[in-house]
């Protein structure tokens, strides 16, 4: 293999996503360059802004998340420049620190407890049930588009108490909202629209709970006062924003990227299949680690200051590439192989451990498993029906397509 040049990698271009090679990328950037400089290409949404550094080993990605003094999320965690306003109204407290973040943080901290979503497993395992006997008899489906996206919506929305209808309408926003990147100079308007539908939609449907509560997260929050006040319709709709496209995605490319390892790795699809009980959670831990859903998070220097003997001015973006570190040989043995036994296994798929470690981590735990083992149980002879068809985001590592072929079991 040519040995890959790190001053040629620019990790802000969408030309990059759509390499092959891009773990190797990573491991050249992790050896040779683990704190480096990107700027923004002609042709990207954000052509023009200043660019971003990109921290790429293990402990330096804990660093960042750990402090969250020294590396905020305030002024956003995108790769772009927002106003304050608009990362507020595209991702809620996922851009606030300190005391603002905890409080609102905390209307909700309890029900996404490990105790509180167990109240979701008749619900995930029906749907992980009846989507796959959907299509069972077909013998032949897209498991990303028909089976592993429409799940987690269907979970979410019962969760957060959304109504049934625009369940569909909600996943394409999701997908625009996070994945939005990839429609280059179209990025900033799609995206800002998508997140004013969503936010919108939320704000409607705060004004129905307030007239029919239920036991739910979105009546959970319209009747938990903040600082001594009830929260307005429009920040319940933020809450409904940001646990919507924070849930739906990322928990349909596991489910997508499943079925793409397990046509890679038949040997580890009949280790769970054999075995689901003993499997499923070091096996969803894995596929987190291996797929890493979110690619990165940023967070902005507040001082002047050096990772890994980089110097960092106060005012830059940091940014933290979670697929990276998730493959940092100094932290995993073989993190090149995909093990569904692989224990113990510290990814940091769900964030690196900071004040922002994901809300849903113990959701997507619940959940996703129910798929895998309906899937097994219920198809036999899987096997890929055409290629997969990835989305070259730079902040999700989306599955648009995985056509596969199989037997009713
Ligand atoms: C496998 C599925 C999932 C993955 C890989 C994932 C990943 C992540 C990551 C990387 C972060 C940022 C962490 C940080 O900045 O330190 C995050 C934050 C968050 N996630 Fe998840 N997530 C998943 C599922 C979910 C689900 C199902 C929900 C809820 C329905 C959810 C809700 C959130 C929220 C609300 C935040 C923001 C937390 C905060 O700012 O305090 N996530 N997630």
């Amino acid at each position: 293999m040519n040995k890959i040049d790190v001053k040629s990698i620019n990790l802000a271009d969408t030309e990059f996503w759509k390499r092959t090679d891009r773990e190797a990328a990573f491991a050249a950037l992790r050896a040779e360059l683990p704190v480096s400089w990107h700027d923004f290409p002609t042709g990207s949404p954000e052509v023009g802004q200043k660019g971003f550094w990109a921290v790429t080993r293990y402990d330096d990605v804990v660093t960042v998340s750990s402090d969250s003094k020294l590396f905020i999320s305030g002024e956003s965690t995108i790769l772009g420049d927002q106003s304050i306003e608009e990362a507020q109204q595209e991702g809620w407290f996922l851009n606030m620190d300190a005391g603002d973040h905890f409080k609102l943080r905390q209307v909700v901290a309890r029900a996404f407890s490990p105790q509180g979503v167990t109240k979701m497993t008749q619900a995930a395992q029906h749907y992980a049930a009846t989507i796959i006997a959907s299509v069972k008899e077909r013998g032949e489906c897209d498991y990303a588009r028909e089976v592993a996206q429409p799940f987690p919506v269907e979970v979410v929305c019962d969760f957060l108490g959304a109504p049934r209808e625009n369940r569909r309408r909600l996943h394409e926003l999701t997908v625009t909202a996070l994945a939005g990147d990839v429609l280059g100079a179209d990025a900033p308007r799609a995206i800002a629209s998508a997140f004013v539908e969503l936010n919108d939609y939320g704000t409607q449907i705060a004004k129905e709970k307030r007239k029919n509560p239920g036991d739910d997260i979105l009546s959970l929050v319209i009747s938990t006062k903040v600082d001594g006040r009830a929260l307005s319709d429009e920040e319940v709709g933020y809450f409904f924003q940001l646990l919507v496209t924070a849930g739906m995605e990322t928990t349909g490319t596991v489910g997508g990227h499943s079925m793409k390892c397990f046509l890679e790795f038949p040997e580890q699809m009949q280790i769970w299949a054999n075995d689901p009980q003993a499997v499923s959670s070091t096996g969803f831990e894995e596929l987190v680690r291996w797929i890493s859903p979110i690619l990165h998070m940023r967070r902005t220097a507040t001082q002047d200051t050096e990772i890994a003997g980089q110097t960092i001015r106060a005012g830059e973006k940091v940014v933290m590439w979670y697929n990276s570190a998730n493959r940092d040989e100094s932290k995993f043995a073989n993190p090149n192989a995909f093990d569904v036994r692989r224990n113990p296994n510290p990814h940091l798929g769900f964030g690196g451990g900071g004040r922002h470690t994901c809300l849903g981590a113990h959701l997507a735990r619940l959940e996703l498993p129910f798929l895998v083992a309906e899937t097994l149980k219920q198809l036999k002879n899987i096997e890929p029906a055409g290629d997969p068809i990835a989305v070259p985001s730079r902040f999700v590592n989306g599955l648009a397509s995985m056509p596969i072929r199989f037997t009713a079991a």
